[in-house]
Protein backbone atom coordinates (compact mmCIF):
# COMPACT_ATOMS: atom_id res chain seq x y z
CA UNK A 1 0.00 0.00 0.00
CA UNK A 2 1.16 3.29 -0.68
CA UNK A 3 0.66 6.64 1.41
CA UNK A 4 0.55 10.08 -0.01
CA UNK A 5 1.03 13.31 2.45
CA UNK A 6 0.25 16.62 0.89
CA UNK A 7 1.79 19.11 3.00
CA UNK A 8 0.35 21.56 1.04
CA UNK A 9 -2.87 20.77 3.01
CA UNK A 10 -1.36 19.63 6.53
CA UNK A 11 -2.30 22.00 9.22
CA UNK A 12 -0.27 20.24 11.71
CA UNK A 13 -3.24 18.18 13.61
CA UNK A 14 -0.42 15.66 14.49
CA UNK A 15 -3.19 12.67 14.86
CA UNK A 16 -1.92 10.94 11.82
CA UNK A 17 1.70 10.90 14.00
CA UNK A 18 0.22 9.87 16.89
CA UNK A 19 -1.47 7.11 15.60
CA UNK A 20 0.86 5.78 13.07
CA UNK A 21 4.36 6.71 14.96
CA UNK A 22 5.80 3.91 12.50
CA UNK A 23 4.40 5.94 9.02
CA UNK A 24 4.42 9.54 9.94
CA UNK A 25 7.21 12.02 11.17
CA UNK A 26 6.39 15.14 12.02
CA UNK A 27 8.67 18.17 11.39
CA UNK A 28 10.06 20.91 14.08
CA UNK A 29 6.86 22.84 13.62
CA UNK A 30 4.51 19.66 14.51
CA UNK A 31 3.93 19.32 10.81
CA UNK A 32 3.74 15.96 8.53
CA UNK A 33 6.98 15.58 6.87
CA UNK A 34 6.75 14.96 3.17
CA UNK A 35 6.08 11.08 2.37
CA UNK A 36 5.36 9.40 -0.62
CA UNK A 37 6.26 5.86 -0.71
CA UNK A 38 5.12 2.01 0.12
CA UNK A 39 3.91 1.18 3.77
CA UNK A 40 5.11 -2.31 5.62
CA UNK A 41 2.30 -4.74 5.65
CA UNK A 42 2.66 -4.64 9.27
CA UNK A 43 1.78 -1.09 9.42
CA UNK A 44 -1.03 -0.76 6.80
CA UNK A 45 -3.56 -0.54 9.59
CA UNK A 46 -2.15 2.49 11.43
CA UNK A 47 -1.13 4.34 8.22
CA UNK A 48 -5.11 3.66 7.04
CA UNK A 49 -6.21 5.10 10.77
CA UNK A 50 -3.61 8.39 10.07
CA UNK A 51 -5.56 8.36 6.51
CA UNK A 52 -9.06 8.44 8.58
CA UNK A 53 -7.88 10.44 11.43
CA UNK A 54 -6.43 13.62 9.25
CA UNK A 55 -9.34 16.45 9.50
CA UNK A 56 -7.77 18.17 6.72
CA UNK A 57 -7.47 14.80 4.37
CA UNK A 58 -3.77 15.82 3.86
CA UNK A 59 -3.11 11.55 3.88
CA UNK A 60 -4.08 9.47 0.71
CA UNK A 61 -3.75 5.88 0.35
CA UNK A 62 -3.49 3.97 -2.81
CA UNK A 63 -4.00 0.14 -2.00
CA UNK A 64 -2.63 -1.94 -5.38
FE1 LIG B 1 -1.01 17.14 9.18
FE2 LIG B 1 -3.20 15.75 9.10
FE3 LIG B 1 -1.11 14.73 10.21
S1 LIG B 1 -3.08 17.94 9.40
S2 LIG B 1 0.08 16.45 11.00
S3 LIG B 1 -1.30 15.26 8.06
S4 LIG B 1 -3.18 14.59 10.97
Amino acid sequence: MRIMVDTNKCSGHARCAALAPHVYALDDQGYAVPFDGEVAPEDEKAAVAGVHACPERAITADRR
